[in-house]
């Protein structure tokens, strides 16, 4: 790549741009520019302007100043499918497809093939759709319906979208957060295939090692602003990360030695359906146990089954040494469990509701003064996790929807944290969040088990594991297949432990 020099003629340029919602200016002096047969990272903090300059170029929103350029040509987007037209696709981390359509359906909806002018072609939209799969190397049936198909294959029915619509252009806004590992892979599998066609693939994504595994040339943004682009062999990880930042960060975990306490929470003989079989565990007061394993080897579903959301089919869990009832979230709260789910777009936040209303949402009774909430205390108490938690937003009052997605997912963090319970189950704590807050999350919980409380902490992410866990229960196909202590913990033996390959001492 060094020796290459740069086609001429870039496909795309945004020079320039700014953009703001009412007071907040979340574009201030926004570039990029895509050249063909490129991955092209795109980094910066949690509210950067990252998703506002996709959405610029997806033409869902029209920048308030700046140029942007389509082979060379001014060019002004005035809705999606102006964007869509000039060869512009874009790749949301949530897909959107029709869940009752079949796959072919779902690629060319409003545009089938049709027969003497009326009747679909379904033959022909099923060809074509094999086509496409076959341009991008995946294999996956054009006649199943959408219903039930991963995210990642979700993923792939939209960027095979993208393609019949001859799009040469293609932005994917944190694509892999959902995706496990070997996902990840063939999906920049197909990101090289589309590089090898010309196409320009601009990529978002918090995980520098991706970053920097699959990309071509890197811009990083602070602040709306636009910092720099550079081939990615002329920078290191430490280099984008303070630019990033503004400053320089401490890598290393937090992790203040602790004596665990009694035993908070007891999990025995948990087994659900085909899902869970036959769990059994504890976690200490001042200890945070880490559930490891693979996406889809059961580790939510625990965390599900404990809170109550899930009803288990036997076994037993208590808190204190008192049981739970079965199914009953409320009574799991009572009891002091807060769960922070992996979703938490959907499953956390009440999106119209304040940034305020929603930090104080599950600490409404602790706030609760002879029957009142002082709006005082719930100012205060929002007003202090929006700052330990770095939050970008314009004010507290305005709604969840306009923050950016890793300042929402900070505020369902925020929530679950000020309540203080005694057993805090986090589910990918730090997905979405970037590298300067992660380190700050891990700080907070550092804090909150020094003073006694019990973490079960849900993560994909094996230096997180390593770093902040006093055990490691690693989980596959449903079951606990090994477990570890701190000192016992190495990358290899839990990832071992995460794809079968048990050793005899598990069991
Ligand atoms: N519709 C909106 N109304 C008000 N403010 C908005 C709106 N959309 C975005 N913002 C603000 O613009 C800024 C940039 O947000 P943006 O979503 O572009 O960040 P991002 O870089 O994608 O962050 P993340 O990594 O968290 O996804 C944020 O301060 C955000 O709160
Ligand atoms: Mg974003």
């Amino acid at each position: 790549m060094t020796t290459q020099p740069m086609p001429p003629e870039p496909l795309l340029a945004l020079e320039r741009a700014t953009k703001s919602f009412g007071p907040v200016r979340a574009l201030v002096d926004a570039q990029v520019t895509l050249y063909p047969g490129e991955a092209h990272a795109l980094v910066g903090e949690n509210g950067a302007g990252k998703s506002t300059l996709v959405k610029i170029l997806a033409g869902v929103h029209q920048p308030d100043s700046g140029r942007l350029l389509i082979g060379g040509e001014p060019t002004v987007f005035n809705g999606p499918a102006a964007a869509r037209g000039a060869g512009v696709s874009i790749i949301y981390q949530e897909p959107t497809l029709f869940a009752d359509l079949t796959v072919a359906e779902n690629i060319y909806i409003g545009r089938q093939p049709t027969r003497a002018g009326r009747r679909i072609d379904r033959s022909a939209m099923n060809d074509a759709t094999e086509e496409l799969f076959a341009r991008l190397g995946v294999r996956l049936d054009p006649q199943r319906i959408a219903r039930g198909l991963s995210v990642a294959d979700q993923q792939i029915v939209e960027i095979a979208k993208a393609l019949s619509l001859n799009a040469n252009v293609l932005v994917m806004d944190e694509p892999t957060a959902a995706l496990t590992s070997v996902e990840v892979d063939r999906l920049f599998e197909v990101v090289r295939t589309l590089r090898a066609q010309g196409a320009a693939v601009l990529f978002i994504s918090h995980r520098l090692e991706e970053v920097f595994g699959n990309c071509q040339r890197i811009t990083i943004m602070r602040d709306g602003q636009f910092v720099r682009t550079a081939p990615i062999e002329e920078v290191t990880v430490d280099e984008v990360i303070r630019s990033m930042v503004g400053r320089e960060l401490a890598t290393l975990f937090p992790k203040t030695p602790t004596e665990p306490g009694e035993v908070v929470l007891q999990v025995e003989h948990l087994s659900r359906d085909q899902v869970l079989r036959d769990i059994s565990f504890t976690v200490r007061r001042g200890e945070i146990v880490a559930l490891a394993g693979l996406v889809g080897a059961g580790r939510s579903e625990v965390a599900r089954a404990i809170f109550g959301i899930d009803r288990r089919s036997a076994g037993t869990v208590r808190m204190t040494g008192r049981p739970l009832p079965n199914g009953a979230p409320l009574a799991a709260m009572a009891a002091g469990v807060a769960l922070v789910p992996e979703d938490r777009r959907q499953q956390g936040l009440v999106m119209e509701l304040g940034i305020d209303r929603n930090l104080a949402l599950a600490s409404l009774s602790r706030l609760r003064r002879f029957g009142l909430i002082r709006r005082r205390d719930e100012r205060s108490l929002t007003a202090q996790w929006a700052q330990r938690l770095q939050l970008k937003f314009g004010r507290l009052g305005n709604a969840v929807a306009t923050l950016s997605g890793g300042n929402q997912q900070k505020v369902v963090l925020g929530k679950w944290l000020a309540r203080d319970p005694s057993l805090l189950i986090i589910d990918e704590p730090t997905r979405g969040i970037d590298v300067g807050t992660k380190s700050e999350v891990h700080r907070i919980l550092d804090e909150l088990v020094s003073r006694g409380m019990a973490v079960l902490m849900i993560s994909s992410e094996l230096p997180e594991v390593l770093g902040m866990a006093d055990r490691v229960l690693v989980m596959h196909e449903g079951r606990i297949s090994a477990e570890f202590s701190r000192a016992e913990a190495t990358e290899d033996a839990i990832m071992r432990a995460a794809t079968g390959q048990t050793s005899e001492a598990a069991a």
